[in-house]
């Protein structure tokens, strides 16, 4: 199958910039420039508008008339694919797992506003999400509607080619400046972004490495969803591409107490990036990100001297989502 014949829906403004970082790289002795994916545009941005240029040309492709998926009270992804299925004229129902907060606000808020139906469920069991997931689509069939299931995260192959193609679309941005980065940081939620950026590592042959920072899932399930994507992912777009294990390197030692709990470390990183550049990190995923960085560079994993991408996949709504987390 040709990427070129997937069908797809302009939803995000790209290419997104790619930014020097000057103030934040002295401080950290690397060359820091930032991939903005945070200016993605679409409904106040993030990772998820790209992927949805796919998922929702695929839902339209298929007849649907209401999108399914589903994710925590703060999810980005909810709030991103909700609008998506609006300005194409869909229906969205959401499945929200874990705890609800007293207050709606953050993209929680913004849900309200696009009229997403919220089904919630206090059990924080993902396996089982995924599971209520096919029974909300399943019994919306039996209602005579037509849903498409985007799993948690639009984690799917179509994700995956949609990051794929933003490698092709960084690797020009540092091509024109004669750059040529060591490492890659990114966020690792669902999977499906590390692993599309990996496969396309792999497809335009870059030996950067790409360095995933885990927000929730322990490394060894983050590995094995990595793998298994970009496996899918390769088999739909070029077979002969696969990575080595070693090639998947995940850190899970970020998250703290859980996902979507504010760390000392993310806060920290958060209010030295937006007092160094003016840029806003989150607390539930590029901030734990960024954390991770200060601490690879402290610890020597990441040498001095060495230059970084830094993958910004948005998230700034759910700053606004516990306004405590920053009183500390
Ligand atoms: C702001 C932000 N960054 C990163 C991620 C992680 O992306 P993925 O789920 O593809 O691993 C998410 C997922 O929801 C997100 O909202």
């Amino acid at each position: 199958m040709k990427i070129a014949d997937l069908p797809r829906i302009p939803l995000a403004q790209l290419p997104t910039p790619l930014d020097e970082l000057p103030r934040l790289s002295e401080d950290l002795g690397v060359r820091v420039l930032m991939k903005r994916d945070d200016l993605t545009g679409f409904a106040l941005g993030g990772n998820k508008a790209r992927k949805l240029e796919f998922l929702i040309a695929d839902a339209l492709a298929q007849r649907a008339d209401i999108i399914v998926t589903g994710g925590g009270a703060q999810s980005n992804h909810i709030r991103m694919t909700a609008a998506a299925a609006r300005k194409v004229g869909l229906d969205a129902r959401a499945l929200v797992f874990g705890e609800m907060p007293a207050e709606v606000n953050g993209n929680l808020l913004l849900d309200d506003l696009l009229g997403v139906e919220i089904i919630h469920t206090p059990n924080d069991d993902r396996v089982r999400a995924e599971q209520m997931l096919i029974e909300i689509a399943d019994d919306l069939k039996q209602q005579g509607r037509r849903p498409y299931l985007i799993p948690i995260g639009g984690s799917t192959v179509l994700g995956c080619i949609s990051y794929l193609l933003a490698v092709g679309e960084m690797r020009e941005q540092l091509a024109a400046r004669a750059i040529s980065p060591d490492h890659i940081f990114i966020t690792t939620g669902s999977c499906g972004t590390h692993a599309g950026v990996l496969t396309g590592l792999k497809y335009y042959g870059s030996t950067m490495s790409l360095y995933g920072i885990s927000v929730g899932r322990p490394k060894s399930e983050c590995e094995d969803r990595i793998a298994t994507l970009v496996k899918k992912t390769a088999d739909f777009i070029a077979p002969a591409l696969s990575v080595r294990p070693n090639e998947i390197i995940v850190y899970a030692d970020y998250i703290g107490r859980g996902y979507a709990l504010i760390t000392p470390e993310a806060r920290a990183a958060i209010k030295r990036v937006a007092r160094l550049e003016g840029i806003f990190l989150d607390q539930v995923y590029t901030g734990k990100t960024m954390a991770g960085l200060i601490d690879l560079i402290a610890r020597g994993k990441i040498a001095r001297g060495s230059t970084v991408v830094f993958w910004h996949t948005g998230g700034i709504p759910g700053l606004f989502a516990n306004p405590a987390d920053f009183h500390a």
